[in-house]
């Protein structure tokens, strides 16, 4: 079983969507804090911007949905895979440790000029973060630290897609059934929104639970609509 998650999981927590009827993501334009040009023209906002994020993720607690994906975990082992689009940490905080955050995390910190690997970052300081990173000596000034998330018009990392495929090619060979289950995303966003294509190729049967009809419904077999948490506590033996 092969899962993908979007905000829509983590809804029930009490964390907001990204989609509003507005257009602004907790009042800011998307690419004013969520892309490359963005940190550049303004890391102070930036980081402002995702230290908050960071602090409401803290606040909340996983709820039933992703108790219920590191159940399935438990039971399948190794023919289970998760891959989620959200950076609260949420999954992991409800115990699931096959999981991949495509998307990146809030609570990790890397260089946006050089290759200085990630690290774990906690800090709700922002001023903290105000110095040249120790990779980069030639500009101690620019603050050259930022949230380790992909933003727009970034890659995602190429290890992540190759791991993704080997997972669906295998379950797909296993002989055994193979679903892929798409829950609380819009289908907005690429190339997470395009995995359910490529996963029926594989061989997957496919499912969408969401709360609303999203506007790729057709590419999913099946449509449960609801709350993830109602949605999610009778899926399996519907399987
Ligand atoms: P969206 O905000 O685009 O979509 C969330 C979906 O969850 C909507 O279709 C809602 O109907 C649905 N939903 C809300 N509450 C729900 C509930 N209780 N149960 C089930 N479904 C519910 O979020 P994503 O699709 O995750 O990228 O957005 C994808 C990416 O866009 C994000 O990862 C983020 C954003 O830009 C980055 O930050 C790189």
């Amino acid at each position: 079983m092969l899962v993908l998650t979007g905000a829509g999981i983590s809804a029930e927590s009490g964390l907001a969507t990204f989609r509003g009827t507005d257009g602004l993501w907790e009042g800011h334009h998307v690419e004013e804090v969520a892309s490359p040009e963005g940190f550049e023209a303004n890391p102070e906002l930036v980081w402002r911007f995702y230290i908050e994020r960071r602090r409401a993720a803290l606040k909340v607690e996983p709820n039933a949905a992703h108790r219920v994906l590191a159940g399935w975990e438990e039971m399948l082992g190794d023919r289970f895979l998760l891959v989620t689009q959200n950076v609260d940490g949420l999954h992991q905080r409800a115990g699931s440790q096959r999981a991949i955050e495509i998307h990146g995390s809030l609570f990790r910190t890397r260089c946006h000029y050089c290759d200085l690997p990630a690290f774990e970052d906690l800090s709700l300081e922002p001023q903290r973060l105000h110095h040249g990173c120790v990779g980069c000596r030639d500009d101690a000034q620019r603050i050259a630290l930022r949230p380790d998330i992909v933003w727009f018009g970034e890659m995602l990392d190429p290890a992540h897609l190759a791991q993704l495929e080997r997972f669906m090619v295998q379950a797909g060979a296993s002989g055994k059934p193979f679903h892929f289950v798409a829950i609380g995303t819009s289908g907005h966003v690429y190339p997470a929104a395009g995995l359910v294509v490529r996963a029926r190729q594989a061989g997957a049967q496919t499912h969408l639970v969401n709360l609303e009809v999203p506007t790729n419904l057709d590419t999913f077999e099946h449509f449960h609509q609801g709350e993830a948490t109602k949605v999610l506590s009778t899926l399996y033996s519907a399987c």
